[in-house]
């Protein structure tokens, strides 16, 4: 194998080869409310889950945006799975809309209320994690912000048993530069709890 060997990585350039090579990224479809009420909705794909138990999630505002300010206002969020029917939708949210504009409202996506938290949740995805602000990391140009999951809504229609589907959630992703990941193929793959159980 040659490899190419970059030793440049803190400074330029960093951030395209990172987002290249950590991938597939899910996409956290991030619904707020401002201070004064006004609705917020964008794509973050540094996210993903920080701790097991107290559940907690965590997301990165690259730069100060209108999510992190309104998450720093009304100490909560809500996290939609983006999924490929909402994927042009997902997309178009991460435009630099006014902080007085409205996303959903301006792009027609439906939101509904949420059950513990007073940002909505996205009516199309399938499951949302609402979350109150556990802390914020400040971390270079980057805040890194976690939230404890209060509440989780699965749609009845994904569920197989006691199990989101993945077939039936399709979660699209986040790749490098504008490329998306589709929902993925699947093999299942039994863990093995001992070195004996390794198959060889
Ligand atoms: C798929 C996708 C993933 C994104 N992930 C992030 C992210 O992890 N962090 C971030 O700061 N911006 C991310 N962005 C860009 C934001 O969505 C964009 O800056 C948006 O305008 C922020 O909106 P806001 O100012 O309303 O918070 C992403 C954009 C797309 C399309």
């Amino acid at each position: 194998m040659r490899r190419v060997i970059r030793t440049d990585v803190p400074d330029s350039g960093a951030y395209a080869l990172l987002t290249s090579l950590v991938v597939p990224r899910p996409i956290a479809w991030i619904s707020t409310l401002s201070a004064d009420g006004i609705g917020n909705l964008a794509p973050h794909s540094f996210f993903s889950v920080a701790c097991a138990s107290p559940p907690i999630v965590s997301w990165t505002s690259v730069g100060h945006k209108d999510t992190l300010a309104n998450v720093l206002a009304t100490q909560e969020f809500v996290v939609n799975l983006a999924t490929l029917p909402d994927i042009d939708l997902v997309n178009a949210t991460s435009a630099q809309f006014d902080p007085e504009d409205d996303e959903a409202s301006a792009l027609g996506i439906t939101m509904e209320p949420s059950e513990h938290v007073a940002a909505p949740r996205v009516a199309s995805s399938p499951a949302s994690l609402e979350c109150t602000l556990h802390s914020v990391i400040e971390l270079g140009d980057s805040v890194l912000v976690l939230g404890t999951v209060v509440a989780v809504t699965v749609d009845e229609d994904v569920m197989d048993g006691d199990h989101p589907d993945i077939t039936r959630l399709q979660p699209v992703s986040r790749l490098g530069g504008s490329e998306w990941g589709l929902p993925p193929q699947v093999r299942t793959v039994p863990r093995p709890a001992q070195p004996d159980d390794i198959s060889r």
